[in-house]
């Protein structure tokens, strides 16, 4: 049995809702790690780091010009806009946070990309979308905010074209995980229980994806943890502005003691999957 309720998409949106100025000042535009290759310095900003990840998973995206793509868990739309952008696609970005789709539209507005690129409310375990309605879909560390990922991902199997692809990036367990951890962890962020690389992949399959390729990215992206915590003292006088003295103290022992539970028990995986 769950000691901690699974995540409710109403929630999740509130939790968005409320901190996506605080992921702002600490992470920029994107709500994601960054990802440092094989071989590079190691140096540079979260955000250069996040560009890169993009990229990354865009190299795994099939879609062309004439086509629609699908965003799922979209946050302000930062890696929506840059794949339009380099893709030519139409994309629709969806997300249960009614603050990032307003911050994702006026970006996309910005960018002058309104007429190809809209985000807009909905919840990627029931989605507003007929049958084969797209190309492809990515989702970039959204899905372990879904009650289930096995629903979320036959829908996602259910709205994309046959041979289509979803290219995902998530939190995944690498370490046996204590069940106080788990707790903590789960209480302090809406996410389900995190699965195994394997585990993850086999919900894929079973929801009738064909996985083409797992690339387990653990130590690429851990850099991310670090960095966060010396961005929440550079940044301290804008979290106090945006949420009050008494919050500093809150967030940084929560993310010492969520760094403390990536590094022993916790990775990171790109799964890149075809439908059919
Ligand atoms: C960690 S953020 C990642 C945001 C974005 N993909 C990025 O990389 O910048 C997770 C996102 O998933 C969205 N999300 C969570 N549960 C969702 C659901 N059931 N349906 C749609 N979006 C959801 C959140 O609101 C948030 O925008």
């Amino acid at each position: 049995m769950d000691a901690v309720a699974l995540p409710k998409p109403e929630d999740v949106g509130v939790f968005y809702d409320r901190f996506t100025r605080l992921f702002e000042i600490l992470w920029g535009d994107s709500l994601h790690f960054g990802y440092w290759p094989p071989g590079a310095a190691g140096g540079g900003s979260i955000e250069e780091g996040q560009e890169r990840l993009t990229d990354l998973m865009a190299s795994k995206v099939t879609v062309g010009m004439s086509d629609s793509f699908l965003d799922v868990g979209c946050g302000t739309g930062r890696a929506s806009l840059r794949l339009a952008q380099a893709k030519g696609c139409s994309l629709t970005g969806i997300n249960v946070s009614q603050q990032q789709v307003e911050a994702a539209n006026q970006r996309a507005a910005r960018a002058g990309l309104s007429e190809r690129v809209r985000f807009r409310i909905a919840d990627a375990m029931a989605m507003p979308f007929s049958g084969d309605a797209f190309e492809g879909a990515w989702a970039f560390e959204s899905l372990l905010h879904m009650p289930s990922l096995s629903r979320a991902v036959r829908e996602i199997h259910r709205v994309i074209k046959p041979a289509g692809r979803l290219v995902i990036s998530d939190v995944v367990v690498i370490r046996p995980m204590s069940a106080d951890d788990e707790a903590y962890y789960r209480s302090t962020y809406p996410v389900a229980p995190m699965l195994k690389q394997g585990d993850y992949a086999a919900t894929l399959q079973s929801a009738g994806f064909t996985v083409l390729e797992v690339l387990d990215l653990s130590d690429r992206v851990a850099q991310t943890l670090a960095l966060t915590l010396d961005n929440i003292d550079r940044c301290s006088a804008q979290i106090n502005e945006a949420y009050g003295p008494d919050f500093i103290g809150v967030l940084k022992s929560a993310w010492s003691q969520s760094i403390k539970i990536h590094l022993q028990s916790l990775g990171y995986a790109v799964f890149v999957a075809q439908k059919g």
